[in-house]
């Protein structure tokens, strides 16, 4: 199904009218105008004329209408197979549906499938131009990254070559290339044809090198510029490469306006034309109904997908991720959009503080509400590192992770941009005597399970392969439906912090959480995560803080301690929060039993995060006997509190960001 689902999606790009779903943008930024404006009548002009200028059988419309200021200029250009006709058409219908999107934008564009439009109240021609930038994903992996993107890389190159040594009427070529193992994949790279060489091929390398930041192991990726894109796919999406005459001199480009001109070789190419498309209306009848039934069974999957309070992994069945295909937009706000969302930062849009910054509530000029982290000023990483990090980190999605939408620059500020989760943070529930009654077993077991599933997400399914570092009820977000959204992840990749060997000098964590060979010596690896993980599902089980006593008097102790000692004398039931009245008291026990498993000493016993997922999955599978848990010393001879201490004493490096992290629950993602 996922695999018809995906030829559905190629099919329909192949076929590539202009259609929802085609990547455009509307630039904000270079102006409006208003319905029958002098603009806009130029603009219809320029744009119409394309349909007239049949003599032109090369893929390449460049025109432009009026005076300045208000002349109008336009390109659109098809891919090198495409016949004159289909290509003419194809436009068309990209000119409608670019004015509908953008209907007032002096400056907007579309990449259709097989053709680009783009048209502005400047001159474009022979510049280059290579933001906005889109991206469309075919999400799924290659069986060897390193053999894939090297025999990638080759034909890109290749191609390259290829496709900037073309004349001004055409800059492109698409080819096939084996894949290293035992597929083949297939790519085209196209340049608007009124570049230099030297242009496209400036174009097209920088286009090339942004491979691994988007579509990094991908079997397919389309990288959308408005001067040159490229696009590579495990499938064959293009025909052969219409040959143009080598010895037609390229035409100067026909003023407007003007009476289209018949010569002899378009006339023989309009019979040849009208005699694809005597045979081609009856197939597109079949082709028609096919795109019907592949929107329709998108729907439903859509539909399904809603339904299930599924995001945007469906985790029931690895195979339909696999083909999903997600459009990922440029990521950079405008600086000013976003202080003005968040009303110049004020206090009263404030969500939280937190070790990287502070967090605010922010609603975008179409509605969107958005959390917006301030982060401390950090000189030591360049802008460019850090856009490459947050496109990084801004590919990781999963719906059990809070989703980075994107980041601002200006001048020293920094601020990234996140999805607005409605309701607070766990701790902001569990640990609050009424507020924790809407938490009854059936939700702390799904937010248990949750949090398992982004953290394995974490550590294994995302190429990245992130360890979290501060795993804790506050970094748990809750949306509307209680489902748990794991915030903060991937930002000690936004700072400058010694990783290699996993080990770090300076502790971007939250002591009580921290597994003790983090906290003392600095080592960090999955297992600490799952330590902390550990610590949260007693928390969540006992609805008590990690941090505070438990018990009264001489007995009193520390949650883990606690915990420990009563499941070693049969009497874990005594931990469970009462608000939880024993209902699927087995359920709970075998939570308790995990939990202690994550929070073993002994890093090598503790479990992964995905055993981790599989025990809570099955029922049916037996655990082993957890050894004593870290930070365990008999009956409180030596408190958490010393061990704190000590941590920071031998941490002597650590930054006040990390003291803050450490003494700060903080409601929002940070
Ligand atoms: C395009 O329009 C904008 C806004 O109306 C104007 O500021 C700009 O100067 C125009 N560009 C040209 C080249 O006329
Ligand atoms: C142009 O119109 C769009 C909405 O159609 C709006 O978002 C944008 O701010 C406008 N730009 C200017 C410069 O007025
Ligand atoms: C172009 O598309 C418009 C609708 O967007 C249609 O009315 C018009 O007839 C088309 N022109 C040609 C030449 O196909
Ligand atoms: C690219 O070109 C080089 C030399 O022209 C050739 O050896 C190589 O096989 C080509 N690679 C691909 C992928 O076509
Ligand atoms: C179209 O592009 C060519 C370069 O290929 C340029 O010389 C020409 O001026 C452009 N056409 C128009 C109408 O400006
Ligand atoms: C290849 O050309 C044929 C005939 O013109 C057309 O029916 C088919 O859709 C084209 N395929 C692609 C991938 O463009
Ligand atoms: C067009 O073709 C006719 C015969 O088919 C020929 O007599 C004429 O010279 C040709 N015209 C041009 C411009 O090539």
């Amino acid at each position: 199904m996922a695999r018809f689902l995906f030829l559905c999606f190629l099919f329909s790009i192949i076929v590539s009218q202009a259609k929802a779903g085609d990547a455009f943008s509307c630039d904000n930024s270079r102006g409006n105008y208003t319905t029958n404006s002098i603009y806009d009548n130029n603009l219809k002009t320029v744009l119409s004329s394309f349909s007239s200028h049949t003599e032109i059988n090369y893929g390449f419309y460049n025109f432009s209408n009026g005076q300045d200021p208000d002349k109008a200029y336009a390109i659109g250009v098809c891919r090198g197979d495409v016949e004159p006709n289909d290509c003419r058409r194809n436009l068309n219908n990209s000119i409608g549906y670019l004015r509908e999107q953008c209907p007032n934008q002096k400056e907007a564009i579309v990449w259709g499938g097989d053709n680009t439009l783009w048209y502005s109240n400047r001159s474009i021609f022979g510049i280059v131009e290579t933001s906005p930038t889109k991206y469309l994903i075919l999400t799924r992996d290659a069986s060897d990254a390193d053999q894939y993107e090297e025999a990638l890389s080759n034909l890109m190159t290749n191609l390259t070559e290829k496709a900037a040594s073309g004349d001004s009427r055409r800059k492109y070529d698409a080819h096939s290339v084996s894949d290293g193992n035992f597929g083949i994949i297939y790519g085209y790279v196209l340049c608007m044809p009124d570049l230099s060489s030297q242009q496209c091929n400036d174009c097209l390398l920088q286009t090339i090198s942004e491979i691994p930041l988007c579509c990094n192991g991908k079997m397919g990726g389309n990288i959308l510029k408005p001067s040159c894109r490229i696009r590579f796919d495990p499938y064959r999406f293009f025909n052969s490469t219409i040959v143009l005459d080598p010895n037609a001199t390229p035409p100067e480009p026909p003023s407007l306006p003007t009476s289209p001109s018949t010569t002899n070789s378009t006339s023989s190419g309009h019979n040849k034309i009208r005699t694809v498309i005597a045979t081609a209306v009856p197939v597109a009848t079949v082709f028609l109904f096919l795109i019907f039934i592949c929107i329709y069974l998108r729907f439903r999957k859509l539909k399904q997908m809603v339904e299930a309070g599924n995001g945007e992994y469906d985790d029931g069945d690895g195979d339909e991720d696999e083909d999903e295909i997600s459009i990922v937009e440029s990521f950079q706000f405008n600086f000013d959009t976003i202080r003005v969302a968040t009303s110049d930062f004020s206090d009263s849009n404030k969500l939280g503080q937190g070790g990287f910054g502070v967090v605010y509530r922010g609603k975008l000029p179409n509605g969107q509400m958005i959390a917006v982290k301030r982060l401390l000023k950090d000189s030591s990483q360049g802008d460019v590192e850090f856009k490459n990090e947050v496109l990084l980190v801004a590919k990781l999605q999963h719906r059990n992770l809070v989703r980075l939408l994107g980041f601002s620059l200006e001048g020293t500020e920094r601020l990234l941009i996140y999805e607005f989760v409605t309701n607070k943070s766990l701790d902001y529930f569990i640990f609050d005597p009424i507020r924790k009654a809407q938490l009854n077993w059936q939700k702390r077991y799904d937010i248990i399970r949750g949090i398992a599933r982004g953290l394995l997400y974490l550590h294994e399914d995302s190429r990245l392969r992130i360890i979290h570092r501060d795993i804790k009820a506050s970094n748990i977000l809750l949306d509307n439906e209680m489902n748990p959204k794991i915030a903060d992840f991937g930002l000690a990749r936004l700072f400058v912090i010694d990783q290699t060997q996993g080990n770090t000098n300076r502790i971007v964590g939250t002591y009580g959480y921290m597994a003790p060979e983090y906290a003392m010596h600095g080592q960090f690896s999955v297992k600490s995560d799952v330590f902390s993980f550990g610590v949260l599902i007693l928390e969540i089980i006992t609805g008590h803080k990690n941090s505070t006593n438990i018990g009264h008097g001489n007995d009193a102790e520390y949650l883990l301690s606690y915990v420990w000692k009563s499941w070693r004398e049969g009497k874990a039931i005594n931990t469970i929060d009462p608000s939880l009245n024993n209902v699927s008291a087995n359920e709970i026990m075998r939570c308790i039993h995990i939990g202690l498993l994550c929070i073993q000493e002994n890093v090598v016993e503790r479990p992964t995060m995905a055993s981790v997922a599989l025990m809570l999955n099955s029922n049916s599978l037996t655990l082993s006997i957890p050894s004593k848990p870290a930070y365990f010393y008999g009956s409180g001879t030596r408190s958490l509190q010393d061990m704190q201490l000590w941590a920071g004493h031998i941490d002597s490096t650590t930054s006040s960001e990390s003291k803050n992290t450490a003494s700060n629950t903080d409601p929002y993602p940070r």
